[in-house]
């Protein structure tokens, strides 16, 4: 069995991206004294350095950095070392210019950034695995380190090319998958529009077409573009675990969902040591400690629950926004703490010292512009000394309420051409229900449509519109033996082939909801109806989207008031052997979301969290040191939060009992009692 936890790593980890290239040598004195003062446990090395390491085609510089890692370790700072292959040298391009991706219109891209890449290129196969191994055999047992970083953040800034040698890949993936052409043509439906194949070698990726590709071509597409980058990642992680035993092997995920929507991350996370991820606050108005909460359940659940590590986040403002707000004084321990409840082994940011040249010199640092007289230094100092005060909680594991179903490939579907309405975005649901539970202050674990949900009092689905039958029939006995289900519209409508089930709407769903839906009747821009439901109980606001259905079993508890649906069903609910599936036909605001919820769990036997205020976070980790009780509060004003047990504040050493003081923008963790 592979390591999953960092070699020799005994704090919580706690550095950035170390890009020490940039600087003359008499800088890295003064960077690992800096280290050191901030309590610095390990740092990202090397991860865009095959330039400088294979300066000629195998000839290599390893010069610079043995003498970096020996620093390092003599300052008793652990070492993830990269593996530098999302930049391969100009020389390699100049020889293999068939590498450099395509895109979709025939374009290829130039060499002069960073992640032009075509993986199933063979030369830039070869090369990856001879720079690897390179490193392997080199660092592979030296003593500073910790663990292997493959890559950098795969799936960006290119998630597909569309070259030549990538359809010659593509074909074989076909082959592989379906057999033969006329399979193919079967699952992707070419009887419609006179696409038949007579041999797989006619078929091309999706490249530019004069109107609608094919829908089920462009979702295999998807799934050929991550299989075969994820094929590059099992090479190299192959390579190291077999000349460096006993070292674990990561490559950084970006499982926000905004971030990175080409991998599927459920297939990643099994091919990793230890779940890695980067987090970049997006500042699009919205409440970023939200999303960042959702992303880090996504991670962690990705992770299959285990602890996982954020590789990367930002002290201050990113550079790659339009607008580029630097953070609240506080905010970036506050951001980080919310990783570390959510699971994560500690807080780790891009990067250690801020660059003066290059695309990134505007991007906040550990170490900025302006040194160490700054507030930005002397916070990355005070974070370090509340992670070493954290230290206990390693191997401890979040607490979750809830599930929220999620699955790439159902994303990628619904993100195809000729959709009802442009308007339904499937990842607006998905945070919409998110944001409901968060709000609820109930800590949410997503999991796979297919995954056993038997552990969870309430599945929320968010419209999950591709639903294969295997899935429908495991959210049918879950709530059969008892759990409560709450579906959004558009879900459960087509197969992995986005090829629609046979019969009335939502195919995989009709019984389990008790219902059929006869047609989809998508509102225009900026139109609304009213949803009316049981007395004494408000109307609710709804658009975008709006259904005729017809229950057969369910209960309708809101119905239509007004638009073409007036009078038939919106939110229904259906009793089904030991449980209750609910069903919520249209787009409903917050206020609307967190009605049907307190409904449904109810049904579902969750008590509401009182005495919680908004924005004030509440998340629990487990393990056998204890119980861990994080509170982070989002809000300008002092907050108390009640403690059923009384413990420890980890932060100040203080007391606390039947509640902790969490003053404005601060977080405390209380080690509960017992
Ligand atoms: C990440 C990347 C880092 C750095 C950072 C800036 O996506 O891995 O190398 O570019 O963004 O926010």
């Amino acid at each position: 069995m592979p390591e999953t936890t960092p070699k020799g790593l005994t704090r919580l980890a706690f550095g950035g991206d170390y890009n020490p290239e940039q600087w003359p040598e008499s800088v890295w004195q003064e960077d690992v004294r800096l280290m050191r003062e901030a309590g610095v446990s390990m740092v990202s090395v090397g991860i865009f350095s095959w330039a400088l390491l294979e300066p000629a085609p195998g000839a290599y510089d390893f010069g610079w950095l043995d003498r970096l890692l020996d620093l390092l370790h003599a300052n008793g700072v652990r070492v993830d070392l990269g593996t530098p292959t999302v930049v391969p040298p100009v020389w390699f391009y100049r020889e293999h210019p068939e590498a450099l991706p395509v895109t979709a219109d025939g374009t290829r891209y130039e060499f002069g950034s960073r992640g032009a890449i075509c993986h199933s290129n063979a030369d830039y196969r070869a090369a990856a695995a001879r720079i690897t191994t390179e490193l392997a055999r080199r660092y592979g047992d030296h003593p500073a380190l910790a663990m292997w970083h493959v890559h950098n953040e795969y799936g960006v800034p290119v998630s597909a090319c569309y070259c030549d040698s990538c359809a010659a890949h593509f074909r074989r993936w076909l082959a592989d998958a379906y057999g033969t052409v006329d399979a193919v043509n079967e699952a992707w439906g070419t009887a419609f529009w006179g696409q038949r194949y007579t041999g797989l070698e006619q078929i091309n990726p999706p490249r530019v077409t004069p109107t609608a590709g094919n829908p089920a071509q462009a979702l295999d597409y998807k799934r050929f573009a991550d299989a075969t980058i994820r094929e590059n990642f099992v090479a190299e992680r192959d390579i190291l675990h077999r000349l460096s035993p006993g070292v674990p092997v990561t490559t950084n995920f970006m499982t926000a969902l905004s971030q990175c929507d080409s991998l599927d991350y459920w297939a990643w996370g099994r091919e990793v040591d230890l779940v890695t991820n980067d987090h970049y606050l997006i500042t699009d108005g919205r409440r970023t400690h939200v999303n960042l909460a959702m992303a880090a359940d996504l991670t962690r659940s990705v992770a299959g629950g285990a602890p996982w590590l954020l590789l990367e986040h930002s002290t201050s403002g990113v550079n790659w926004q339009a607008r580029n707000p630097a953070k609240a004084p506080g905010q970036m321990a506050r951001n980080s703490l919310a990783h570390v409840a959510r699971g994560s082994e500690g807080a780790m940011f891009f990067q250690w010292r801020q660059s003066r040249r290059g695309a990134e010199k505007f991007h906040s640092a550990m170490v900025p512009h302006g040194g160490t007289d700054t507030r930005v230094w002397r916070e990355v100092v005070e974070l370090g000394a509340s992670l070493g005060a954290l230290h206990e909680i390693r191997g401890t594991r979040t607490r979750p309420d809830v599930a929220v179903l999620w699955d790439w490939h159902s994303w990628w579907a619904q993100n195809l051409e000729w959709r009802p309405s442009e308007d339904h975005d499937a990842r607006e649901r998905a945070d919409s229900f998110y944001e409901a539970l968060y709000d609820r202050h109930l800590t949410v674990d997503f999991a796979h449509p297919e995954a056993d949900l038997s552990a969870y009092p309430l599945v929320v689905v968010p419209a999950l519109y591709l639903m294969t039958e295997a899935a429908g029939r495991n959210l049918r006995t879950y709530v059969e033996n008892g759990g409560t289900l709450l579906v959004s519209y558009f879900s459960g409508i087509v197969d992995e082939h986005d090829a629609v089930h046979e019969g009335a709407h939502p195919g995989a769903l009709r019984d389990v909801l008790g219902l059929t839906v006869e047609e989809f009747s998508p509102l225009l821009e900026g139109e609304s109806v009213r949803v009316t439901g049981p007395g004494g109980v408000p109307d609710l606001a709804a658009d975008v989207w709006t259904e005729f259905v017809v229950p057969r079993g369910a209960e309708t508890v809101w119905s239509y008031a007004d638009g073409l649906t007036a009078g038939r069903p919106a939110v229904t609910r259906h009793r089904l052997g030991e449980g209750t599936a609910w069903y919520v036909s249209t787009r409903l605001a917050a206020d609307g979301l967190d009605a049907v919820l307190a409904r449904a769990a109810e049904d579902a036997g969750l008590p509401p969290r009182t005495g919680l205020p908004r924005d004030v976070e509440v998340v629990l980790r487990t393990g056998e040191s204890g119980t861990y009780l994080f509170a982070l509060n989002h809000t300008g004003t002092d907050a108390e939060v009640p403690l059923e047990t009384p413990g420890t504040e980890l932060l100040t050493g203080e007391r606390a009992a039947g509640g902790v003081e969490v003053p404005a923008g601060a977080v405390r963790v209380v080690r509960l009692d017992g």
